[in-house]
């Protein structure tokens, strides 16, 4: 075995990962650190999206890394002389999607050698998913996790000079990277990455160990970010985390939480101020109270519940209960009487009863949801639920689902319907993706509108006239005096 060879093949462990170490988390600055060579001059690359915003935005690192080797974007394969798969590791179907997608790009291998095909994200975390990539992929060149996206430059210059395969996964999280290069897909509307990783640890879920431990990026270079975004002119930022209420949970060397920071980015001149996702159990009143009082804090909160039945919710390891949740509920209505509420649930859980099943949807019920995201459990190896028993039948699981569905949607409509000749905020994001004739963004309650307008509004904040409010979006009319 050469000595590359053994520097550049490190595969995963999901036990190591889930180890967490009291050591504190350095930061470094990309620039510093990484060596920036024109690697990419005249190549081409695409990469392929999959799962939740943190891969969203990942992704933008990912293109902001390449852009600074001098690779361009394209959006056709059969142009690209890199392809990167960013993938999801929450469920199967979304594995399943990304190995069926490396059977079809293999034509383009095949046309042309020197292609470099890479799978990156949530994925390569899992040892598994690395070994069946080494054994039956053999046309896929380059392997990289969740915590070396800084190291890009160096892969991609073993890869592409000694034309050797990159595999490179590190279990435990290394330093936060900051001074990330980024390329932003959206000119008003941005991603802020404030912490990585969970320490949760809910039975059913892989990304406290495809993400690592929890870690917070200092408040300093997190408004210094919302600065510089500021002076670009963007309107929007959404926060990110696995669990944002978590944040500054592990500074050692003060005490800072959420809410102290709600209150540093409520003073600063940005419209638009979201975040996702959140904990009920780590969501404080100080974070509602600056919810509250900020007039930039926008009026929809993500809160995933998962389950409504207190046993489920145990065996989820979830550490709340349906009636502290539903309380909490109630505060932030209190606190924020035309807030809306969306959520995660999922159905057929091991062991969750017809009983079980109908806490949630009381639990629904009770809460008024405006929106969901709804999922079937599905094991995920190397997490506690995998090995629980379960005996409900698949199709009772979807039955579950469809149940559930038939009134998540009726709160989307209810939510929609609240606005019906209101006039509402809109950012305009672009135009339709139906018709090129029709605006669309999102109001401060992120409900999608669309009406006619002059593309000249796009990036801009207006007011629209609500006139049809319907299940997924609202139609509307320009205010005469926006
Ligand atoms: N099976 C089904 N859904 C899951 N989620 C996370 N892990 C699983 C799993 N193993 C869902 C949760 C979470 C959302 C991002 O994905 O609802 O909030
Ligand atoms: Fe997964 Fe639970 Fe962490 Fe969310 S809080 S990322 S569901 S372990």
């Amino acid at each position: 075995m050469s000595n590359l060879y053994d520097t550049y093949f490190k595969k995963p462990s999901l036990k190591s990962a889930r180890k967490r170490k009291q050591k504190e988390t350095p930061n470094i600055d990309f620039n510093a650190h990484i060596n920036i060579k024109d690697v990419g001059q005249g190549k081409r690359y695409l990469i392929q999206t999959y799962g939740c915003q943190g891969n969203e935005a990942d992704t933008e690192t990912m293109k902001g890394i390449l852009e600074a080797l001098s690779f361009k974007e394209t959006n056709r394969e059969e142009r690209a002389d890199l392809i990167i798969l960013n993938t999801c590791a929450i469920r199967e179907n979304a594995e399943n999607r990304v190995f069926g997608e490396l059977g079809r790009l293999k034509k383009y291998k095949k046309k042309n050698p020197d292609l470099i095909l890479g799978v990156a994200g949530c994925m390569p975390q899992e040892e598994d998913v690395v070994n069946r990539l080494l054994e039956k992929y053999h046309h896929v060149d380059l392997i990289f996790g969740t915590h070396n996206i800084h190291k890009i430059p160096e892969y991609l210059e073993t890869a592409l000079m000694n034309k050797e395969r990159v595999i490179e996964v590190f279990s435990e999280e290394g330093a936060i990277v900051e001074n990330l290069p980024k390329k932003r897909e959206h000119p008003v509307k941005a991603w802020v990455n404030i912490m990585f990783g969970c320490d949760e640890f809910c039975t059913y879920c892989i990304v406290p160990y495809t993400r690592g431990k929890e870690r917070s990026r200092s408040p300093e270079s997190i408004i210094d970010e919302v600065k510089g975004l500021i002076s670009e002119g963007y309107q929007e930022i959404t926060l990110l985390g696995q669990n944002v209420n978590a944040y500054g949970r592990d500074f050692k060397d003060r005490a800072y939480t959420f809410s102290n920071l709600l209150e540093a980015l409520g003073k600063l001149e940005i419209p638009r101020v979201r975040f996702t996702t959140s904990h009920p159990n780590d969501f404080d009143d100080a974070t509602i109270e600056a919810l509250a009082t900020y007039e930039n804090m926008m009026p929809h909160i993500h809160l995933p519940v998962q389950s409504g039945s207190n046993t489920v919710l145990k065996h989820m390891n979830r550490k709340y209960t349906k009636e502290s949740y539903l309380d909490l509920v109630g505060r932030i209505k209190r606190a924020i009487p035309d807030v809306s509420l969306t959520t995660d649930i999922i159905v057929g859980f091991p062991g969750e009863s017809e009983a079980d099943f109908l806490e949630t949807l009381d639990l629904v019920r009770q809460s008024d949801f405006e929106g969901a995201f709804t999922f079937v459990f599905s094991a995920r190896k190397g997490t506690p639920a995998a090995a629980y028993k379960d005996d409900t039948a698949f199709s009772e699981k979807k039955d579950r689902l469809k149940r559930l569905n038939e009134i998540i949607n009726q709160g989307y409509k209810k939510g929609h319907d609240r606005f019906m000749n209101k006039a509402v905020e809109v950012l305009v994001e672009g135009r339709s993706k139906k018709d090129d004739a029709i605006l669309a963004g999102y109001t401060p309650h992120n409900k999608l509108v669309n009406f006619a307008g002059d593309p000249s509004l796009i990036g801009k904040r207006v007011l629209v006239d609500v006139t049809e409010p319907k299940t997924w979006f609202m139609k509307g009319v320009l205010h005469e005096k926006s």
